[in-house]
C-alpha cells in the first residue's frame, strides 16, 4: 500500500483530534459522506508534546469503519519513540505512520520498518527544524509533513512562516513525495498553503468545530481545487 495509490489528488484530511469523541463514529460517517477519504489521527505521548491524545485502541475502534469505506487512517506520531508504536498501529488497522525527524536517529531504518509492516510512511518536521533535515530523512518516504503550528493541540493559528518552508520543501523533494501541512488550516489559509506547494491539507478545528463539519470539509475542498484567480 502506498500513498500514491490512495491520494492522487489534493486532499483535505479531517484531523480526528478535534472531533467530538462522544460521537466519533457518526462524525466520521458524516465526513465520509461529504467526500473525505483520508483521516488524520494524532497520537501524542505527553513527552514529545505535552498532551496525551489518542492511540491504538481508538485506531482499532474506528479502522473497521474507515476500511469498510475504502478510506485511510493517516497516523501522525507526536511521540518521542515512534518506532516502538509502529506495530501496534499496524495491528490496530492504521494505514500509515508519520514520525518526527527531531526524534529519529535512523530515519532510513524507521521507513524500512514501517514498510515491513505494510504501512505508508511520512516524516514530519516542527516549525524550528531546518527543512534540509526533513529532506535528508525523507528518502523512500511517501510524504513530508510540514507543521504550521507547534504540535500538541487543535485550534492554534497558522504560522505564516510555514508558507516559505512549504515552498522550499516542494522545491527540494522529489515530485513523488507528497507534501502535507498540519496546523491552522482553514478557509483563510488553505489556498495559500496549496499555492505554496502542499497537496495534503490537515484540518481539525476548521472542520469539527464548525456547525456543519461536512459543509466545512466541502468548502475547503472547493477552495483548494478551484482554479487560481488572476
Ligand atoms: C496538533 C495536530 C493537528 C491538529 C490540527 O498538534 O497535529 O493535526 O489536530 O488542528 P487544527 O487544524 O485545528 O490546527
Ligand atoms: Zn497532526
Amino acid at each position: 500500500m502506498s500513498w500514491a495509490e490512495w491520494a492522487d489528488a489534493v486532499e483535505i484530511e479531517p484531523s480526528i483530534y478535534a472531533s467530538d469523541f462522544s460521537r466519533l463514529g457518526a462524525q466520521l460517517e458524516l465526513l465520509h459522506a461529504a467526500g473525505a477519504k483520508i483521516f488524520h489521527f494524532d497520537v501524542g505521548d505527553g513527552h514529545f508534546v505535552p498532551e496525551i491524545t489518542i492511540g491504538p485502541v481508538v485506531v482499532a475502534a474506528i479502522s473497521p469503519l474507515t476500511r469498510g469505506w475504502g478510506a485511510r487512517l493517516d497516523c501522525h506520531l507526536m511521540v518521542s519513540e515512534p518506532e516502538k508504536h509502529f506495530e501496534a498501529i499496524a495491528q490496530a488497522g492504521g494505514d500509515s505512520v508519520t514520525f518526527h525527524v527531531e526524534v529519529s536517529h535512523e530515519p532510513a531504518r524507521a521507513i524500512a520498518h514501517a514498510r515491513s509492516l505494510g504501512l505508508g510512511v511520512g516524516v514530519a518536521l516542527n516549525p524550528e527544524t531546518p527543512v534540509e533535515d526533513a529532506v535528508a530523512a525523507a528518502d523512500g518516504a511517501d510524504l513530508v509533513l510540514c507543521m504550521s503550528i507547534h504540535p500538541g493541540y487543535s485550534g492554534q493559528a497558522f504560522m505564516p512562516d510555514a508558507l516559505d518552508r512549504i515552498a522550499r520543501l516542494r522545491e527540494a523533494l522529489p515530485a513523488a513525495v507528497r507534501l502535507q501541512v498540519d496546523g491552522g488550516i482553514n478557509a483563510e489559509t488553505a489556498r495559500a498553503a496549496r499555492n505554496a506547494g502542499a497537496d495534503l491539507l490537515v484540518a481539525g478545528s476548521a472542520i469539527f468545530w464548525s456547525d456543519d463539519p461536512g459543509a466545512a470539509h466541502a468548502r475547503l475542498v472547493d477552495l483548494v481545487t478551484e482554479p487560481a484567480r488572476a
